[in-house]
């Protein structure tokens, strides 16, 4: 205790007077979280922290505070804000500087941008190269022995395709890896001061990267960075268009490899759940409910205002533990059982709700549902060989190792 800091010693102390929100946050991560939900759940449909923060574990509340108007995303810090102020291009944060943490009308004007590269008639056009990529990365699954899936094929299927989308060479992708993990550091918020420098080193790097392919980009180039580049100044400055780049990498990239590492390891576990007609759709979506890949979002409350019945001022968190709402017994029957046959599949909040929806639901519904297929129909005899590893973060939930054989 006498080693602790300050912080933590007090963030224990309300673990032990059985603080919800402490026993959340203190929880060893990778371990079952969902036991600490379920107090948060009995709590009512919103619990208070000690130290003010609230929690809900409530399929309803969440909903209610993504949808409607009087809750938004975290301010972000005064750094920030300087950086913003100054236009400065050396040090642009994949999430804090993106349109995730913007307000309309900004946010509307960027998402934009972006977003008819992930529409549906676009990603009807994307699946062939789905296909391909999933082939590439399986003939270069190592053989005779025991593979890692998750380095090998659950991160490298989402970085071929964030890639392709983007317009990045393939080349690149080893130092994507790095980048696209540091998101899970990101979320969680570094506690250390030697992962605070860390990931401030990787944020400059991925900065310096996206300035200069948006700066070299040719109108004639593939990809949505030469598609934002054109845009540059006229729709959005050059830090917004950096902005977006690493966030769709880093949002695209880790979240997506937990969905397919997620579901890989529970068709591996229980062979009983493969679908008879080789279709992987309803398998994917009960993944993302069961095993959702971020817990958590937070909210603040814009004004002040009333949730659940309670009085709200304005700036107060809320943290939405998506990952307790997918497994509400009010709108799920046995939330606890993983079951591709529920009637209720589409109603998880695994990529949130109202107008921060994930702008990448699609493309990782079908990247997931693709590579899960094509692995079993080339592998059907693999098998876990070895223990699995957990990803150390609590906002995200994942593997970090899934070692298997793979079978003849
Ligand atoms: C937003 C989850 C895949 C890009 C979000 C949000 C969640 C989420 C929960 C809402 C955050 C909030 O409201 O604070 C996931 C999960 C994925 C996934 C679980 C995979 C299983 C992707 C992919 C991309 C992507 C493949 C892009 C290639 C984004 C972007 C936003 C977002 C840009 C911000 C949208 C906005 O603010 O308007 N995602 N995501 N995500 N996601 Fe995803």
């Amino acid at each position: 205790m006498a080693a602790m800091s300050l912080e933590k010693a007090r963030l224990f102390s309300d673990v032990l007077r059985g603080d919800p929100g402490a026993r959340i946050l203190w929880a060893r991560p990778g371990a079952d979280r969902h036991k600490e939900y379920e107090k948060v759940r009995a709590r009512g449909a919103l619990a208070t922290s000690r130290r003010g923060l609230l929690f809900t574990a409530s399929h309803g509340l969440c909903q209610q505070v993504l949808s409607g108007g009087d809750f938004g995303p975290a301010p972000i810090g005064a750094s920030a804000r300087r950086r913003n102020a100054a236009g400065d291009v050396t040090l642009v944060h994949p999430v804090d500087d993106s349109f995730l943490k913007l307000e309309p009308p900004r946010h509307t004007e960027l998402r934009a941008l972006a977003a008819p590269t992930f529409h549906r008639r676009a990603l009807a056009d994307l699946t062939p190269r789905i296909e391909k990529s999933v082939e590439h990365c399986l003939n270069e699954l190592p053989r005779g022995g025991v593979t890692d899936l998750i380095t090998n094929y659950a991160e490298a299927v989402p970085m071929a395709m964030i890639s392709h989308i983007l317009g990045l060479p393939q080349t690149d992708a080893p130092r994507f890896a790095a980048w696209g993990n540091v998101l899970a550091s990101l979320l969680d918020g570094a506690r250390t001061a030697q992962e605070r420098q860390r990931s401030r080193a990787l944020v400059t790097e991925m900065t310096a990267y996206f300035k200069d392919r948006l700066e070299q980009a040719e109108p004639r180039n593939a990809g949505l960075i030469a598609g934002l580049a054109q845009q540059c100044p006229a729709q959005l400055n050059l830090r917004e268009a950096i902005a977006t780049c690493s966030m769709l990498l880093v949002g695209g990239f880790g979240t997506t490899t937990h969905l397919l590492g997620n579901a890989l390891h529970m068709l591996l576990r229980q062979p009983g759940l493969h679908p008879a007609d080789g279709d992987y759709t309803a398998v994917v979506e009960e993944s993302l409910r069961y095993d959702t890949p971020v817990q958590y979002v937070v909210r603040v409350a814009k004004t002040d205002t009333r949730l659940a019945g309670r009085a709200v001022t304005a700036g107060t968190p809320i943290v939405l533990l998506l990952a307790a709402a997918n497994r509400d017994p009010e709108i799920f029957t046995d939330p606890h059982v993983f079951d591709p046959r529920r009637r209720e599949p589409h109603r998880h909040l695994t990529f949130g709700a109202g107008i921060h929806f994930c702008i990448g639901a699609a493309l990782a519904r079908a990247e997931a549902a693709i590579a899960v297929r094509r692995f079993f129909e080339r592998f059907p005899d693999a098998r876990i060989a070895g223990k699995t590893e957990p990803l150390q973060s609590r906002a995200l939930h994942g593997l970090r190792g899934l070692p298997v054989v793979l079978g003849s």
